[in-house]
């Protein structure tokens, strides 16, 4: 390895793409990752541990990963509602999913921490006017004018507390366990099997009275709910980052699972370079253009050990393109033997824009997406072990089609993402049961039972 010393700051000395560059004020910049760096961790490192420990399973194939949550979340978008809607979402989501998989869901949001984006274009130009694109709130505005399109150290900042009273709320929720799920009504009405979901009740029901928790972990009906989000702002991971007092290394307090996106990959680069000294789980967004070489090659710099649940893979080909690209990929990680997750993101390479100018994504696509995700795993002898989502609990139209379908001109209606559009209640809960469905353990319980 060509630099074998990793400090939390070792990837100041690499190349980095994505991160802002045009903050007015340096000095109040550092001032503000220094008063970072004194604040308390949002997440423990016993709870990484766990994270680790649960992806484990998932890497055996024991369990499946559910992650989901806004693509960004956004300073004005933050309610109670919002994040209970969404976490009761992905709950719902989850149980489908060990039921008809008859394994435990691996519970991960893109929550309380996913501000930052790197954009396509650097710079967007509207009516004449040219401006920096908008990066997420922990960086610049969404609205169009100069002031608002500076990167404000503040934010960074803001941020910091929003995902610390989201982490709050979540915490709070995850105390009350199964208990309202077992009722009916607080089911998104669309997009559900009936058969399948009176089932998961009656399941539920019983339990409750059985006085047991679904959960794993017994004595405790508290539910196992992570949090993740992409590593974008390396300065605000290397200030969230802490060495155990025990010597057991070093841990990004941020969340419990950070990822590394299509864009910030390289090699050689900045990102990689952080996410090797850290203990938390990494995923690696893995799009059209990766080789199977260069898989194998971030495995060396990022899990050359082959820690069991340490690495989860996150293929983001595009319906058109997954039969082609993933196969491979999957061939590759399966001869070399280390552990990964599978996991599948049909959200990010299915965008297009509709004919009133709108991003969106169709629902159809989306499913083509995870059954040739599902479909290249049964071929490759492969744990299809996770599903990765842009979605909210509310009632939006942002992604085309579902159960009540949305339409083009539909969009307009409620189309409040910061940036891509997500699946929604009944759009992400529709796409579980079908996933569902299609689980070959469903199958077999329902040959059983004709
Ligand atoms: C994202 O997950 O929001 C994202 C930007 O994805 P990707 O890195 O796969 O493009
Ligand atoms: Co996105």
């Amino acid at each position: 390895m060509t630099n074998p010393t990793w400090t939390p700051d070792s990837w100041r000395h690499k190349p980095v793409k994505y991160m802002p560059e045009d903050y007015p004020d340096a000095q109040a910049l550092v001032q503000t990752e220094a008063e970072l760096s004194r604040l308390p961790p949002l997440v423990f490192a016993d709870e990484t541990r766990q994270l680790t420990a649960r992806l484990a399973r998932v890497a055996e194939g024991k369990a499946i990963l559910l992650q989901g949550g806004d693509c960004a979340e956004s300073f004005k978008e933050f309610t109670t509602d919002n994040i209970r809607d969404t976490y009761r979402l992905l709950l719902q989501m989850a149980m489908v999913l060990t039921f008809a998989g008859n394994r435990p869901v691996v519970k991960v949001g893109r929550i309380a921490g996913q501000f930052a984006k790197p954009r396509s274009s650097p710079m967007e130009t509207l009516g004449g006017v040219t401006l920096p694109s908008y990066r997420g709130d922990i960086i610049n505005g969404m609205e169009f004018d100069a002031q608002a399109r500076t990167p404000d150290p503040r934010r960074l900042l803001k941020a910091y507390h929003q995902s610390s009273a989201t982490l709050n709320l979540l915490r709070a929720f995850a105390q009350r366990g199964y208990e309202e799920l077992a009722e009916p009504q607080r089911w998104p009405q669309g997009g559900i099997n009936r058969l399948l979901a009176d089932r998961i009740l009656e399941s539920l029901s019983f339990m409750r009275a059985l006085g047991v928790s679904p959960e794993p972990r017994s004595g405790s009906n508290a539910i196992d709910f992570f949090t993740s989000h992409e590593a974008l702002l390396l300065n605000v991971e290397e200030a969230m980052t802490r060495a155990e007092p025990d010597g057991s290394g070093w841990y990004d307090s941020s969340a419990h699972m950070l990822w590394i996106g299509e864009r910030t990959r390289q090699l050689d680069g900045g990102h990689v370079e952080f996410m090797r000294g850290i203990q938390n789980p990494i995923g690696i967004k893995c799009g059209p253009t990766m080789e199977p070489d260069e898989v194998l090659r971030l495995m060396d710099l990022l899990n050359p050990q082959g820690i069991p649940g340490r690495i989860t893979l996150i293929g983001r080909f595009g319906a058109d393109l997954v039969a082609e690209r993933l196969p491979r990929l999957m061939a590759a990680t399966r001869r070399d033997g280390r552990p990964v997750i599978w996991s599948i993101d049909p959200m990010h390479g299915n965008t297009h824009k509709a004919g009133n100018g709108y991003k969106t994504r169709s629902f159809d696509r989306i499913l083509t997406e995870v059954c040739g995700f599902m479909d290249a795993a049964a071929a490759e002898g492969v744990h299809p072990g996770g599903l990765h989502l842009e979605m909210t609990g509310q009632n939006v139209t942002e992604c085309l089609g579902g159960p009540q379908p949305v339409t083009e001109d539909d969009l307009s209606s409620r189309y409040h993402t910061h940036c891509d559009p997500r699946l929604n209640a009944d759009q992400a809960l529709q796409l579980a049961f079908l996933v569902a469905e299609s689980m070959p353990s469903l199958r077999t319980h329902e040959a059983r039972a004709a």
